[in-house]
């Protein structure tokens, strides 16, 4: 019988020694066929997936020999946990190894909007040389906002610090004492203030029921029209309509999307737009995170299936019939 099921594209040396030990399914493209998906699951003791495979509560329900979910992220919109978690199956993921990746693309997209770099080449490739289209503005000095400052959002407040900005966060779980907002100086504040006077708004929060649609047109209508917002947490908390309005009516400067309500995006009007930089979700594509990723997920998923315990798990460490 199989034992291990992997739904999406996760590769590596590990992955490698993982599938020469036990007998492993490796389809990349499985996420695309959730009917498919739940028509197998039955025949196997671990799903491997990153983002793009929706573990729902049917497919959890028909994996009747599901010992443990292994998500390779740290995001966990994609699974449904209370279904999991009643099913006793571990859920098992990688809080923190990518989190280095996505605050260097975060500071990345921040360098890109002031200075309108993907525009710029676009324009020089094209045989440009209009050096006075591309007037940007410095970081020095520019207050950066951070919405959700977890583990994502600190460090991205401290490469921003290094860069000479000021750091003001919003994050509910978060108190101005604490050793979090102390270590990279954020003054925490409300989200109407950090929005308000903030240079450039970047979201670090998850997308659960808390934080669906949690910006809209009032969220953004109190942003200053020279403010650029950035997105690489989830396109769930963004109301993109509302967003498409406010920068096509320059209301705000600019925008980077790193993520999408709907992955792979479908072409839009944001697509038209220049003041507009959108990335197909790469905050985690870099060889390192990846390697960390992997390596955590396979282990963690080895450790299980020989009656062991998750390292990093969601819920609980081990299946729960074995607690
Ligand atoms: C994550 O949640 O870890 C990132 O969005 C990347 C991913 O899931 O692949």
């Amino acid at each position: 019988m199989p034992e291990i099921l992997i739904s999406e594209n996760i590769i590596g040396e590990e992955m490698d020694k993982l599938r020469a030990r036990f007998d492993c399914v490796f389809e990349p493209l499985l996420w695309k066929e959730p009917d498919r998906l739940r028509a197998m699951i039955p025949n196997f003791r671990a799903l491997i997936a990153r983002n793009q495979t929706q573990i729902t509560r049917d497919i959890i329900e028909a994996g009747t020999q599901l010992e443990v979910i292994a998500r390779a992220g740290v995001g966990m919109d994609n699974v449904d946990l209370e279904a999991a978690s009643r099913a006793g199956i571990v859920v098992s993921w990688t809080p923190e190894q990518n989190t280095n990746s996505v605050a260097e693309l975060t500071i990345g997209l921040l360098i890109c909007l002031a200075r309108m770099i993907p525009d710029a080449d676009a324009h020089t490739k094209a045989g440009g040389w209009d050096r006075w289209k591309y007037m940007g503005v410095e970081l020095l000095g520019k207050t950066l906002g951070i919405v959700g400052l977890g583990r994502i959002g600190s460090l991205t407040a401290a490469k921003a610090r290094a860069l000479g900005m000021e750091i003001v966060a919003y994050d509910p779980y978060v108190s101005g004492d604490s050793l979090r907002a102390m270590e990279v100086r954020a003054r925490m504040t409300s989200l109407e203030e950090v929005l308000a006077i903030s240079d450039f708004v970047s979201l670090h929060v998850p997308e659960n029921d808390e934080t669906r649609d949690m910006f809209g047109a009032e969220q953004f209508a109190l942003m200053k029209p020279t403010a650029y917002f950035l997105n690489a947490a989830r396109g769930g908390v963004v109301r993109e309509d509302a967003l498409l309005r406010v920068l096509q009516q320059k209301q705000i400067a600019g925008a980077a999307l790193e993520v999408r309500k709907q992955e792979p995006a479908p072409l839009s009007e944001f697509n038209q737009l220049t003041n507009v930089i959108l990335v197909p979700h790469i905050g985690a594509q870099t060889h390192e995170a990846q390697r960390r990723v992997v390596t955590t997920v396979c282990r963690d998923v080895e450790a299980i299936l020989q009656g062991g315990e998750a390292k990093y798990f969601a819920n609980f460490s081990k299946p729960k019939g074995r607690l």
